[in-house]
């Protein structure tokens, strides 16, 4: 299957710290795509230069064959890449609703907006319940509900998560799991950051282990969930 997303060599930069060196990651159509590593291998600079909100240094990001690779946030939302993104970055004085409705502005045809919003009350009952509440207000899994939401609230192409299960109890993680499988089910493709491996890996198609800002193994994820070799790296086991 040819790939809706390609990274080339990406290299990030924060001043004269490097964030990611070399990663080079390809999402197929319809595919879900899990990005590993320990702490600070990279994961979340890889999503964010993806979404826009960090510029690379260097490297080619190509969606549907386009260089969308220093564009603006706003622009790559528009062009259907969303990010449920690390801390999820919501608006604590605002309600859940108010939320939402921030993540439908770029859609182009703005009376679509009721419709994603009865989509994302399906997929998350609760978020429907507490429409009103604050957001800052909501517990972590409602949060992150919230979070991933939002970002189907402006009808994607590609939903990046990064960590979707960091700080949730086991049952509303299967909640949110059971949620992407139903998402990717329609044929929206996911590309997911996430600390649990064994979690990951179950969903995934494909897996990219990072360390140190770089992808160092890859491969069908059946193929890596036996692989020891990602469990050193993954522990920082050098
Ligand atoms: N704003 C920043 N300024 C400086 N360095 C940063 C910044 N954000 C990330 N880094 C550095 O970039 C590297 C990659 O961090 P990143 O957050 O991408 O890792 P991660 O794989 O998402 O880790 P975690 O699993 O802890 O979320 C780390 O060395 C980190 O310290
Ligand atoms: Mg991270």
């Amino acid at each position: 299957m040819s790939a809706v997303l390609s990274v080339q060599h990406l290299a990030v930069r924060y001043g004269d710290l490097v964030g990611v060196a070399d990663i080079s990651i390809a999402v197929p159509a319809g595919s879900v795509v899990a990005l590993l590593g320990a702490n600070g291998a990279g994961k979340t600079t890889t999503l964010n230069a993806i979404a826009g909100l960090v510029p690379p240094a260097a490297g080619r990001i190509a969606w549907q064959g386009r260089d969308i690779a220093g564009r603006p946030a706003h622009a790559i939302v528009a062009q259907g890449l969303a990010l449920s993104p690390e801390g999820w970055r919501l608006f604590v004085q605002q309600s859940v609703e108010q939320n939402l409705r921030l993540g439908a502005t770029v859609l182009a045809d703005r009376s679509r907006a009721a419709a994603m919003l009865e989509r994302v009350y399906a997929l998350f009952p609760r978020l429907a319940e507490r429409r009103r509440q604050r957001a800052g207000t909501l517990s972590g899994g409602e949060r992150q509900m919230l979070a991933l939401g939002r970002a189907l609230m402006s009808d994607p192409q590609l939903l990046m998560l990064d960590e979707p299960s960091l700080g949730l109890a086991p049952a509303v993680v299967e909640r949110m799991y059971e949620a992407l499988v139903q998402l990717n089910e329609t044929g929206l493709p996911l590309l997911l950051a996430e600390q649990s491996v064994e979690l990951a890996l179950e969903l995934a198609d494909y897996a990219y282990v990072l360390q140190t800002g770089r992808t160092v193994l890859e491969g069908p994820a059946e193929e890596l969930a036996g692989n020891t070799e990602v469990q050193r790296i993954y522990m920082g086991i050098a």
